[in-house]
């Protein structure tokens, strides 16, 4: 073997990982010198629910590993797929080509989505579906001689992905601030969150307040409006607001009635997450585009699909090029990423993991009740595979010593200011939920 084949072996150790990443890698949504004082936390590798680093010191993902997880790491089904996949296709490019797992994942999910889905267009994280839903509205518009249909709407405090397109509708000042210059404003309207709700007023009278601020802006703009772009039933980043099903509907309604698109970005919420396997079903909608990422892959590959209707791919059906979607991406439709969805769809069917998952979540509720009970906790919340509740805290940097705290029990755990959640792979057994809750009230006795 040529001797630039061989790979040395290398002993990894934590410390020796740590230090080589500090120096090489530039790390996601951080102040890198935070890093002087809080340490990187090494994965040499996972398995099911656990992490673990090069000692064997354990981390029960908590988070699903940024909200992607859903049937553990290193699956063995998911890992099969994938095995067989390598060995027929990697990749193809997706213009001008075509293979078996984009489209089978295409049938399938047009089989699962809300009725009236029938087309899937393909990109990569998150903020490139949101990045393909903004563009595929406007081109709409213009396609249907409305030109001046550019501006778009989000939801207080929403979320929708870092690229420059998706930061002109997310409303979080920290990951948006520093580039305001090169930003698209786009207007805000108020949230459904029912932790804003007044005293006594119901999360559903409260959206549907919200929902009548809604309409007044539609009502004043819906001229120059493409689209709504909403975060079904919770808003991760917002703190994992969640909200009523009723505000989702009136939304639709309103769109309808106004003449503006509904994007529902479930990036986050599909896939099961809310105990259905799309948000919208809840209220009983079809968007305009639904959006989907994450738990797509099972945790695995990066992979964005952004379904539409037949009249929105129509108004691109046409003899000139330039009224085409010409928008993409080098790996869109990647069938190694396809084939993970697949087996993941799999699953669902196999395991009717919906129904193991309302099960889970009842036993969860139960258990959970200390918790709610815990005279620091409040705003405990729950929806599907999600729990989230705010810490009374004297301590301004309680995330950070929550994630530290976490790892001397075992947990990652990331909360967003004092909002700490659980959102874990469905694939959690009975004892790690006791475990969980266990560790967390250590944890909340010795921060509050
Ligand atoms: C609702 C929502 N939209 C979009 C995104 C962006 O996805 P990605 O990080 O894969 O670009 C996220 C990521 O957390 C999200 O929660």
């Amino acid at each position: 073997m040529p001797a630039s084949y061989v790979i040395m072996p290398r002993m990894t150790s934590n410390r020796d990982l740590l230090s080589r990443s500090l120096s090489a890698v530039w790390h996601p949504c951080t102040q890198m010198k935070r890093h002087e004082t809080l340490p990187l936390v090494p994965i040499a590798r996972g398995e099911g629910i656990w992490l673990y680093d090069f000692d064997g010191k354990r981390y029960l993902d908590t988070v699903s590993s940024w909200w992607v997880n859903l049937f553990g790491h290193c699956n063995p089904r998911i890992n099969a797929a994938l095995v067989d996949q390598l060995g027929k296709l990697e990749h193809v490019m997706l213009a001008g080509f075509t293979h078996e797992p984009v489209v089978q994942l295409s049938e399938r999910l047009c089989g699962l989505a809300p009725a009236g889905l029938g087309h899937c267009f393909y990109g990569s994280d998150g903020a490139s579906a949101t990045e393909i839903a903004l563009k595929m509205s406007a081109h709409y518009w213009r396609n249907s001689s409305q030109p001046e249909k550019t501006q778009f709407i989000s939801l207080q405090n929403s979320y929708h992905g870092e690229t420059l397109g998706a930061l002109s509708v997310t409303d979080v000042a920290l990951f948006r601030d520093a580039y305001g210059a090169l930003i698209k404003q786009n207007a805000t309207v108020p949230s459904p969150d029912w932790r804003e709700a007044e005293a006594g007023e119901s999360a559903e009278a409260f959206a549907l307040r919200c929902a009548d601020a809604l309409e007044a802006h539609l009502q004043q703009h819906h001229a120059r409006l493409a689209a709504f772009i909403v975060e079904p039933l919770i808003q991760g980043a917002a703190g994992m607001a969640m909200y009523h099903p009723i505000y989702l509907k009136r939304a639709r309604e309103l769109c309808s009635q106004y003449g503006v698109h509904l994007i529902a970005d479930e990036i986050a919420v599909g896939m099961g997450r809310t105990g259905t396997m799309f948000a919208c079903e809840q209220a009983g909608i079809t968007p305009d585009f639904l959006l989907i990422s994450k738990g797509i892959t099972g945790g695995y590959l990066p992979l964005s699909i952004v379904m539409t209707t037949d009249d929105i791919y129509q108004a691109f059906y046409a003899d000139e090029t330039a009224r085409g979607f010409l928008h993409s991406h080098s790996y869109t439709g990647n069938p190694l990423a396809c084939r993970a969805a697949l087996a993941t769809l799999d699953i669902f069917e196999q395991d009717d993991v919906l129904a193991a998952n309302r099960v889970k979540a009842d036993f969860f509720n139960r258990i959970a009740q200390p918790l709610r009970d815990h005279r620091k906790v409040k705003n405990f919340r729950h929806t599907g595979m999600v729990w989230a509740f705010e810490v009374d805290t004297p301590h301004v940097d309680f995330a950070q010593r929550c994630f530290s705290l976490g790892l001397q029990h075992e947990l990652l755990l990331r909360p967003m200011g004092n909002t700490l959640y659980f959102m874990p792979p469905y694939i959690i057994s009975e004892e790690e939920m006791q475990m969980l809750v266990a560790h967390t009230l250590a944890i909340i006795d010795a921060l509050s």
